[in-house]
């Protein structure tokens, strides 16, 4: 594995491997979620990159920006274990004065936007710095972040991107609770109550898997087991992502956002 720090490296050592390149961006504190989008980068393509990079700009000046966990040689040593060809780990990307994707308000003011108004704007600019250093062929991206995966496909599409953006399914523990690197903020209390989140959504699959498809009285059932949580918010969506009242099977999305303690828990799934 080589561990570039430039732009000018990433470059360089990218002009070695001629195209055939899977691309993980990531934010670091790697776990089972990554690995999965890493594993199938490695199955599809002849090299693969890995991202690390802590993207300021998609973070609320009121965020976790500095907080946000990070662990350099655990992360380095992860990439190594699972065969990655070139692991980037930028210092900076920006530059004083410079041009900004902007996200169609349309999809990006709502759920996560709503709440987190600019995040997306803050993703796509770097994504699409990085998509022009790594070419990608393909590029793995969780269903974890289900909107963030609409507003890139949105992009892709738009700017005419050359790049297959490959969508992986969601990576849970044991017991449901969806791998994020944001679970290590949870006390021992905190992560039982952030059990809550995949029990609900598991609530509303059984429900819906009887035959009940009115999104209000799933909701309901759903904010039930959710209290004592602070919701941000429980949406019923199609695939794009227009709100539903009526679940549609194979082109409905639920999706949450809940607070556990101070920290800010999302999930979903796709019915
Ligand atoms: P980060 O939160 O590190 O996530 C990197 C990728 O891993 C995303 O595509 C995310 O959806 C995926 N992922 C996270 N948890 C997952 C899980 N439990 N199962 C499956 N996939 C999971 O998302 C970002 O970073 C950033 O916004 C980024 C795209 C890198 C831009 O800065």
């Amino acid at each position: 594995m080589t561990v570039v720090y430039t732009k000018e490296d990433l470059k360089a050592e990218l002009l070695k491997l001629n195209k055939n390149i899977g691309f993980v961006p990531t934010m670091g504190y790697l776990h089972n979620g990554h690995k999965s989008l890493i594993e199938k980068s490695k199955s599809e393509n002849e090299y693969t990159v890995v991202s690390i990079f802590v993207n300021p700009a998609q973070f609320l000046p009121n965020e976790d920006l500095d907080k946000y966990p990070r662990n350099k040689e655990g992360d380095i040593k992860f990439c190594e274990d699972l065969g990655v060809d070139i692991l980037f780990m930028p210092k900076d990307v920006y530059f004083d004065y410079e041009p900004k994707v902007i996200a169609p308000k349309e999809l990006a003011s709502i759920l996560e936007g709503a709440t987190r108004p600019g995040h997306f704007d803050g993703v796509l600019t770097v994504l699409n710095k990085f998509f022009n250093l790594v070419k990608p062929k393909n590029a793995y991206f969780g269903k974890k972040d289900t909107q963030q995966l609409m507003v890139i496909n949105n992009m892709i599409k738009s700017f005419f991107m050359n790049i297959n953006i490959v969508p992986c399914e969601i990576i849970r523990e044991e017991d449901g609770l969806a791998l994020s690197s944001r679970n290590s903020y949870l006390d021992e209390e905190q992560r039982v109550m952030a059990l809550k989140i995949f029990r609900s959504l598991t609530k509303a699959k059984n429900m819906i898997e009887n035959g009940e498809l009115d999104s209000n009285l799933i909701q309901k059932e759903m904010r039930g087991i959710l209290e004592p949580l602070k919701i941000d918010y429980i949406e019923f969506v199609d695939k794009e992502f227009n709100k539903i009242d009526k679940i549609k099977l194979g082109e409905s999305i639920i999706l949450i956002a809940v607070y556990v303690g101070p920290t800010r828990l999302i999930d979903n799934i796709w019915i």
